[in-house]
C-alpha cells in the first residue's frame, strides 16, 4: 500500500482555527454559540468544528443579502464578471488545499477531487463570469397603437441555496455561479457532513473582494439553519440539491412568500447494455456509473439492465472488477474508493445490502472482509447483486452507495419499459454500436441526461437535471442562468 499524503501545512492551519459563519462579510459566531464536530469518514476521528447556525443566525444572513442586493444587482456587469473570474482562479490555484480539504470531510479519493470536484468548480465560475456581460433584454413588437415595448431581465433577489454532502465545493459552485452571474445575493447552506469546503471558499469570497453580504455562509443542520432558510418571508428563491423528501419539505415550506424553487433531486437510473456494445466501454462505463464517488451520486447508473445472452458474463465481469477496487483512505494514493461520508449513511446502506440479500437477490461481490486498519472508518466495499426483482427496494429506493443490481432484457421494449420503472428521472446510460438504436432509446427513456457509450460527463456549459420525482429546473449551462433572472415588461406610449 502507498503511504497517505501528508496533511498539507495549510490545511492543519485552517483545521487548527476556529471558524464563524460569514454573514455581511464578517465572519461571526452562531448567536448561541453552537458548533458541530467536523469528522474524518476516513477515521472516525473528529478533526475541527463548525459553527452551528440557527434561525436567527438565518434570518442576519438574509438581511445581509438583502442589504447587499441593488449593489451587487446594479455594479457595472464586467466588475461582477472580473470577481466571479478571480474566485474561479483562486480555487484553481488552491486545488490541492481543497482537495485535501474534500477528501478529510468528504472521504473521496484525493485524485478525483483533484480531477473532477476542484477543476469543475473553478471552471463553472469562469464560464459564469462570461455571462455575466451577455444577459440581454428583447424589444417586442405590439399589433395596436404606438409604444416602445421592451423586456429587462432582472436578477430575482436573495437566492437560498441548500446543497448536500457529496460535491461539497462542487455544488456550492453550481448554485453560486449562476445566481451570483444574473445579479443575486446569495445565502449557502452547506450540508452538515462537509462544511469545510464552503467555509475556506467563505475566506476566497472575502480574500478577491466580493462585497460584504452578497455571499453568505450558512454552516449547519437541516432543521435548525436549511428549514428556516426555506421558509424565510425575505428569500425570493430556494435552489436545493439533496433527497427528494427533502425537496418537497422545502416546496411545502416556500409557499408562504411563493418562493422560486428548483430542485434537484435523487435518481435510480438505468444503465442499459445492449448485446452489439463494445464490451471493455461498456464495463468500465458500467463501473463509473455505479461505483464513482462511493455510489454517493444523485445519477449513479445503479439499475444495471443487460441483454439476455450478455448478462450472465457482464455481471461476473463487472463483479470481478468490483473486487479489485481498492478500498482505503482518499489520502492513499493507491485507493480507488474512499468510505462512506458518515456512520449514518453506511448504516443506511448496509441495511440496503441486507434488504436485497433478505430479498433473494443474489450477491456476487461485496462479501469479502475489510482489512482491519479500515476498522474505524465507514467503510463498505463495491457490491453487485444479481437475480433482482422489481419489487425489491434494493430497486426503487435510491441507495447512495457503491451497490449494483444487475438484470436483465430480452428487446429494446423491454430494455425501455425497464428503465422507466421508476419514480424518478435524473439520468441513464445506453451501451450499444447500434446509432439508429441508441438514438432511439435516448429517445424514449425518461430522464433529464442519456449518455450513450459512456456515463457521467459533466461540462459548466452543458444543463442537467431531472424529470419526474428528480425534480425541476436544471444546473449549469445557460439554462441554470436563466432561473435566477425574471422578465420585466416596460411599456412606453410613443403617441
Ligand atoms: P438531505 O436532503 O436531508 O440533505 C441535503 C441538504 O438539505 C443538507 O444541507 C441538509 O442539511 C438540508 N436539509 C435537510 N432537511 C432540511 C429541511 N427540512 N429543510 C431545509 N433543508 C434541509 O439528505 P441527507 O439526509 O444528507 O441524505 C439522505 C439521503 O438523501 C441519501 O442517502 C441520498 O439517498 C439522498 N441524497 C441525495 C442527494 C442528491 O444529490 N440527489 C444528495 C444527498 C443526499
Ligand atoms: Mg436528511
Amino acid at each position: 500500500m502507498a503511504t497517505a499524503q501528508a496533511i498539507r501545512g495549510e490545511v492543519s492551519e485552517f483545521l487548527g482555527r476556529e471558524h464563524g459563519l460569514l454573514i455581511g462579510g464578517e465572519e461571526v459566531d452562531a448567536r448561541d454559540g453552537e458548533r458541530f464536530d467536523v469528522v474524518n469518514p476516513a477515521t472516525g476521528d473528529v478533526i475541527t468544528s463548525a459553527p452551528s447556525a440557527g434561525p436567527s443566525d438565518v434570518d442576519d444572513a438574509v438581511r445581509a443579502a438583502r442589504a447587499a442586493f441593488p449593489g451587487w444587482r446594479d455594479l457595472p456587469p464586467t466588475r461582477r464578471a472580473d470577481l466571479l473570474w478571480r474566485l474561479g482562479t483562486r480555487i484553481a490555484e488552491l486545488a490541492d488545499e481543497f482537495a485535501q480539504l474534500e477528501t478529510i470531510d468528504n472521504g473521496k479519493p484525493l485524485g478525483e477531487a483533484l480531477a473532477v470536484d476542484i477543476p469543475l468548480c473553478s471552471d463553472l465560475f469562469k464560464y459564469y463570469a462570461g455571462w455575466v456581460t451577455k444577459i440581454e433584454g428583447q424589444v417586442g413588437t405590439p399589433s395596436f397603437g404606438s409604444f416602445h415595448t421592451y423586456m429587462r431581465r432582472e436578477p430575482v433577489g436573495v437566492v437560498g441555496a441548500i446543497i448536500p454532502w457529496n460535491f461539497p465545493l462542487l455544488m456550492c459552485g453550481y448554485k453560486l455561479g449562476p445566481s451570483l452571474a444574473a445579479g443575486c445575493t446569495v445565502v449557502l447552506k452547506p450540508a452538515e457532513q462537509t462544511p469545510l469546503s464552503a467555509l475556506r471558499l467563505a475566506e476566497l469570497v472575502t480574500e478577491v473582494g466580493f462585497p460584504p453580504g452578497v455571499v453568505n455562509v450558512v454552516t449547519g443542520f437541516g432543521e435548525r439553519a436549511g428549514a428556516p432558510l426555506a421558509a424565510h418571508p425575505d428569500v425570493d428563491k430556494i435552489t436545493f440539491t439533496g433527497e427528494h423528501t427533502t425537496g418537497q419539505k422545502i416546496v411545502e415550506a416556500s409557499k408562504q412568500n411563493l418562493k422560486r424553487v428548483s430542485l434537484e433531486l435523487g435518481g435510480k437510473s438505468p444503465t442499459v447494455v445492449f448485446d452489439d456494445a463494445d464490451l471493455e466501454t461498456a464495463l468500465a462505463g458500467t463501473q463509473g456509473a455505479v461505483f464513482f464517488n462511493q455510489g454517493q451520486c444523485c445519477i449513479a447508473g445503479a439499475r444495471v439492465f443487460v441483454q439476455e445472452g450478455l448478462r450472465d458474463e457482464f455481471s461476473e465481469r463487472l463483479a470481478e472488477r468490483a473486487r479489485s477496487i481498492r478500498v482505503g483512505p482518499g489520502l492513499d494514493a493507491a485507493t480507488e474508493m474512499g468510505p462512506l461520508v458518515s456512520a449514518e449513511q453506511l448504516e443506511r446502506v448496509r441495511g440496503y445490502i441486507e434488504s436485497g440479500r433478505e430479498a433473494g437477490a443474489r450477491i456476487l461481490s461485496g462479501d469479502d472482509p475489510l482489512d482491519a486498519s479500515l476498522a474505524g472508518g465507514y467503510f463498505v466495499r463495491p457490491t453487485v447483486f444479481t437475480d433482482v426483482a422489481a419489487d425489491m427496494r434494493i430497486m426503487r429506493e435510491e441507495i447512495f452507495g457503491p451497490v449494483a443490481m444487475v438484470g436483465s432484457f430480452s428487446d429494446e421494449d423491454e430494455a425501455v419499459a425497464l428503465a422507466n420503472d421508476t419514480h424518478f428521472g435524473l439520468a441513464a446510460g445506453i451501451f450499444t454500436r447500434d446509432v439508429g438504436r441508441a438514438h432511439r432509446v435516448a429517445a424514449r427513456i425518461e430522464a433529464g441526461t442519456v449518455w450513450v457509450n459512456t456515463y457521467g460527463m459533466f461540462d459548466a456549459a452543458i444543463p442537467y437535471g431531472g424529470f419526474k420525482l428528480s425534480g425541476f429546473g436544471k444546473e449549469l449551462g445557460r439554462e441554470a442562468l436563466e432561473l435566477y433572472l425574471q422578465t420585466k415588461t416596460v411599456w412606453v406610449d410613443l403617441s
